[in-house]
């Protein structure tokens, strides 16, 4: 700042004051005017503020350099020196315009280039990996199952979990105070009558009070029993329920079907057998067994040295059911099933309950 009083003092002086007293004089002030331009102010510019001050200082209207100089150095000088005077004063005004105008044109580009630069897309950058997710364990079951009865005429249907006792107990053949019902450890919603289906068996009553025969129906869901929560139990369980019913199927069919599509989920080396069992709304009912995936039937732990495996509830369906949807009973029969689908994945895929709902997805993941 100084310098820059020091220079300026000099600019509000007039030539005579200066001790100019020659052309050659005038020469020198405007020689050192030049170079206090170029050597100080220019070098000072980096950006667009300091090349405003430096343009302010140098070309303002009222105390500009320039316009000091015009107004102390050329208009008072003696005519001898006034030629000279103006004639550097022109060279000085084009010198510094043109210097200006360089470097404004330099610092706009500058900052369009670090525009642009800030603007660049790298195409080499690894992009953001959104990872994706699997089909759970379950799912893949009943996937796997649909398939199956899918490819042999079976269609889907779906159905309520609220439930009234007439489609999950009475329909199906268990009049209330029967025993049945108390080992389905049902969930009452209080007050409303409805209750939480305790399987997906109502939906043969559902469909065949809206369909005639031919039936051949699957249907996936979700159960809930009160069931105190440990290894192999929940409070909610996912069946799969099964029904044919025409005009002349026999138990024949029924274990034909059970047999192949066993095979079908587990491997053609596996054997079925049928165990007398009871279930009210099928006659005769069973419990279907599979040999040990495991030990394939010569027996182990996981069979308990059975040889055999059980997989599911069946049976023929009881004619007294066909009462409550008005099937004729001595026209039409037909077989159901109820597949524990939870049971079928720790079954295939070798895990426990607890890690099919617990969800953990490094469990998970393993199987894509
Ligand atoms: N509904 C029975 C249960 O949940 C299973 C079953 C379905 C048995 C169809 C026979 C026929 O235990």
């Amino acid at each position: 700042m100084a310098q820059e009083e020091a220079q300026k003092k000099d600019y509000e002086k007039t030539l005579a004051e200066l001790g100019a007293r020659s052309p050659a004089d005038v020469a020198r002030h405007f020689r050192e005017c030049k170079a206090d331009f170029a050597s100080h102010d220019l070098p000072q510019i980096t950006g667009e503020e300091d090349w405003k001050a430096v343009r302010d200082r140098w070309l303002g209207r009222k105390s500009g350099v320039l316009t000091l100089i015009t107004n102390n150095w050329l208009k008072p000088a003696a005519p001898e020196l006034k030629r000279a005077a103006g004639l550097h004063l022109n060279e000085l005004k084009t010198e510094v315009e043109r210097a200006l105008e360089d470097r404004r044109a330099s610092i706009e580009e500058a900052a369009e280039v670090a525009a642009l630069e800030g603007d660049r897309i790298d195409l080499s950058l690894p992009g953001v990996e959104r990872p994706l997710g699997t089909r759970h364990l379950i799912r893949q079951t009943y996937a796997e199952l649909q398939r199956i009865f899918l490819s042999i005429g079976y269609s889907v249907v779906e159905g309520p979990e609220i439930e009234t006792p007439y489609y999950n107990f009475e329909a199906l053949n268990i009049p209330e105070h029967h025993p049945a019902r108390d080992n389905m450890d049902t969930f009452y919603i209080e007050g409303s009558g409805h209750l939480l289906r305790t399987h997906t068996s109502p939906m043969q009553i559902r469909t065949m009070e809206k369909q005639q025969p031919p039936v051949r129906i699957i249907v996936p869901g979700k159960v809930y029993r009160r069931d105190n929560p440990d290894a192999t139990h929940g409070f909610m369980f996912h069946q799969l329920e099964g029904l044919a019913v025409d005009a002349d199927i026999t138990f024949c069919d029924f274990k034909g079907t059970v047999d192949y599509f066993v095979r079908e989920f587990f491997g053609p080396g596996v054997k079925t057998r049928l165990r007398p069992s009871y279930f009210p709304f099928t006659e005769p009912s069973a419990e279907v067994d599979a040999t040990c995936y495991v030990c394939r039937g010569s027996g182990c732990r996981v069979c308990k040295f059975s040889g055999w495996i059980e997989l599911f509830g069946a049976g023929m369906v009881n004619p007294a059911v066909y009462g409550f949807v008005d099937y004729d009973a001595k026209r039409v029969s037909g077989f159901a099933f109820g597949i524990g689908v939870d049971r079928f994945a720790m079954l295939k895929y070798g895990t426990d309950l607890q890690v099919l709902f617990q969800n953990d997805v490094r469990f998970l993941r393993q199987f894509p």
